[in-house]
């Protein structure tokens, strides 16, 4: 597909919508088939180090309360995902590099590893040093997910302080592929200035990186972040549908460029309609993330505003999360990890 053909469907709504999510399907049925694969997501700290403009746990939220699970709390949601069998786990919180949250991260590792050697293991915890992620993927972790956010490196600078740096992130998506991480990557789609040619650049820069694994998803507003302030909430509030459509087309659009790789639904979506990931499990996504984090912690974990799901506890989302499989005609698959085939291609 050249550039031209990408913007339009990018920008597709109605019978070219439609035409486009077919197409797509059609790709997804041929390579990959119609199953999808569960991981149980633990937001298991709200902590982080990072300041990024448009996230809601950015250090310089002074407003919310930071918390970090223990042990025996992930173990607990550990034994849960065992027992409803979701077959993976990610493990996601802010990014921390202290000597301390390492060795926390490490041994959590080892204890999944140990006591449950049948469950696939996910990391996102931001940009963490090659050294690190060769000591967790030793100890186990095999699939890592690091969104680029944007490649286009002028948009990166605006919504990020001057000391994140674009190059280090895609270092180390570098440094997880020579590690032989199963790479997931992603953006968000919407952010204030960013340009259908951005979106463009971006399916190109995941083309280019070969990844395995995408999670991406709409930019949603958050008003207690810089990025949320009331000229770019006035921008975002008129222009959801936009941002919601263009979501699935990006989606779509990747399902059909790389037709192996695992694509995961992006609970934000629910944010724009209540079965916004029924929406993108139509469009081509294959993974589903049921979020396995404790009640009480999930009011705390707001990346961004009108988060669903807080109110819920981790058995409500059992149910929710097949049924939303069931409703885009597609086969929830339990006790299974559900590795991405495109890893499985590139090792021959
Ligand atoms: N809207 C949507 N996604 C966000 N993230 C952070 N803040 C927001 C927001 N306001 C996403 C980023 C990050 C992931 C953990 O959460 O893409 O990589
Ligand atoms: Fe931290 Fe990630 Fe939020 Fe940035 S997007 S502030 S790195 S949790």
């Amino acid at each position: 597909m050249n550039d031209q053909e990408l913007k339009k469907y990018l920008q597709a709504k109605g019978n070219l919508q439609t035409e486009l999510f077919t197409k797509a399907n059609k790709l997804r049925e041929e390579y990959i088939g119609n199953d999808v694969h569960f991981r149980g997501i633990i937001e298991f700290s709200n902590h982080c180090e990072k300041n990024c403009d448009y996230c809601g746990i950015r250090s310089g939220n002074k407003k919310i309360e930071r918390y970090c699970m223990s042990k025996e709390e992930i173990k607990e949601c550990l034994d849960f995902i065992d027992q409803v069998k979701y077959g993976s786990v990610v493990l996601q919180s802010g990014e921390l590099t202290s000597p301390a949250a390492k060795k926390f991260l490490l041994e959590v590792v080892q204890l999944i590893n140990q006591e449950y050697p049948e469950m696939g293991i996910t990391l996102s915890c931001g940009e963490l040093d090659s050294r690190f992620l060769k000591e967790l993927k030793e100890a186990g972790a095999h699939r890592y997910l690091l969104r680029i956010e944007t490649s286009n490196p002028k948009l990166y600078e605006k919504i990020h302080p001057a000391s994140h740096s674009l190059k280090n992130r895609i270092k180390t998506l570098e440094n997880l592929k020579k590690l032989d991480y199963q790479v997931g990557c992603g953006n968000m789609v919407g952010i204030p200035g960013q340009t259908l040619d951005d979106l463009i650049t971006d399916l190109h820069f995941f083309q280019d990186l070969d990844f395995d694994m995408f999670g991406l998803g709409p930019y949603v507003i958050h008003e207690d972040t810089p990025l949320g302030n009331s000229k770019n909430k006035k921008w975002w509030v008129a222009n959801k549908e936009e941002i919601f459509n263009t979501t699935l087309n990006f989606i779509a659009l990747l399902r059909i460029l790389i037709p192996t790789a695992n694509i995961a639904t992006a609970t934000a979506l629910d944010v724009f309609k209540p079965q916004g990931r029924v929406w993108a499990l139509k469009a081509g996504a294959n993974i589903i993330m049921p979020s396995v984090t404790p009640q009480k912690y999930r009011d705390k974990y707001l990346l961004y505003q009108d988060k669903p799901c807080v109110d819920e506890d981790p058995t409500d989302c059992i149910d929710c999360t097949i049924e939303k499989v069931k409703m885009a005609r597609l086969n929830p698959v339990l006790g299974k990890q559900g590795n991405s085939l495109h890893y499985k291609n590139r090792h021959g």
